[in-house]
């Protein structure tokens, strides 16, 4: 067999190109870069927002947004190279406050929401169980499942929020319903299966015996705590600069507590590195495949940071590829 004559005439090719927008036809062969990029190709930034500079503006929309709309007093953290709602590609992050004497009207929706609670105390009740929330608990509401939160204290409850919600860009299937009542009915969880406090994984942390130790949150039957988004718990020993690590996940980070920087060099950079600086409080975007590491600037204190991260979501659809 002889091969295919080529069309030798430039202007064919051009002839070509011109036919196809009217038929909805476009050439791959001029955007293959785009289509399968020679690297992962986030479009967030690795992008810090300190918690001194967001708590006056979190506590002055405590005092302008009213109680009903307490479900939604929240200040999100939109990356610099995105738009709401996204903090990373796939993670949605928002600082979100309830005064004293509040309830977040029950509600349920699709989305899966994982909250880190930073200050103050209150409670979640999560389809009729009520739990107690503490600095450093992570609190979890599975989709479409009831969910009200309250503050029985006399100081605002202020917490990170994660959800999936940039995932709905694509599956537009998130919607939410409200309950006829602000609380629906609840009583004490026990024990709180949606409720991880902050001391076992502390105490695992620092039982690791390691520089850098991991610590990864699970449910009681050992999976991720969703099927899209998952957490972890770091600690980094005083003094001590972890290994250069790069992962497929995307992270929304949080320093529980301590003083350090976390170097990144995302894919999308040009080998650019960005320094994130951070302490107590603060919280930081890492996009997809970035190479990471943290340092602890503090000669004495170890530092805890908690990520969430959309390694689930990843996994159970064979999109990873093993980092370093
Ligand atoms: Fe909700």
């Amino acid at each position: 067999m002889g091969s295919i004559p080529q069309e030798s005439c430039p202007d064919a090719l051009e002839q070509l190109l011109s036919g196809l927008p009217s038929q909805h036809l476009e050439p791959l062969w001029l955007k293959m870069d785009a289509m399968v990029p020679a690297s992962p190709n986030p479009v967030a930034k690795a992008h810090l927002w300190k918690y001194e500079d967001a708590l006056p503006h979190l506590l002055r929309a405590g005092k302008l947004v009213p109680a009903e709309s307490a479900e939604r007093r929240v200040l999100m953290l939109v990356n610099p190279s995105m738009a709401a709602p996204c903090t990373t590609d796939t993670i949605y992050g928002g600082l979100q406050l309830v005064n004293p004497g509040e309830v977040a009207p029950a509600h349920r929706h699709i989305a899966f929401a994982a909250r880190f609670i930073i200050d103050g105390s209150g409670f979640t009740a999560v389809e009729g169980k009520r739990m107690s929330l503490a600095r450093g608990d992570v609190i979890l509401t599975p989709t479409w499942h009831w969910h009200d939160h309250g503050n029985e204290s006399d100081a605002p409850v202020i917490w990170l929020d994660a959800l999936n919600l940039p995932l709905f860009r694509y599956a537009r299937v998130n919607f939410a319903e409200g309950y006829d009542e602000s609380r629906y009915p609840s009583e004490p969880a026990n024990p709180p299966e949606w409720r991880h406090p902050w001391k076992p994984v502390q105490e695992a942390l620092d039982g690791a015996g390691v520089p850098h130790a991991t610590h990864h949150y699970r449910t009681p039957d050992g999976k991720h705590l969703s099927t899209t988004i998952g957490m972890q718990a770091e600690r980094i020993a005083a003094g001590c600069t972890t290994e250069v690590s790069q992962h497929s996940s995307s992270f929304l980070y949080h320093c529980f507590e301590g003083t350090g920087k976390t170097i990144v060099e995302p894919p999308n950079g040009n080998g650019e590195r960005v320094v994130l600086e951070w302490k107590t409080r603060d919280t930081f975007a890492v996009p997809a495949w970035s190479r990471i590491q943290h340092v602890n600037t503090s000669a004495t204190e170890p530092a805890y940071l908690v990520a969430v991260n959309d390694r689930p979501f990843l996994e159970l659809l064979g999109l990873t590829k093993p980092g370093l």
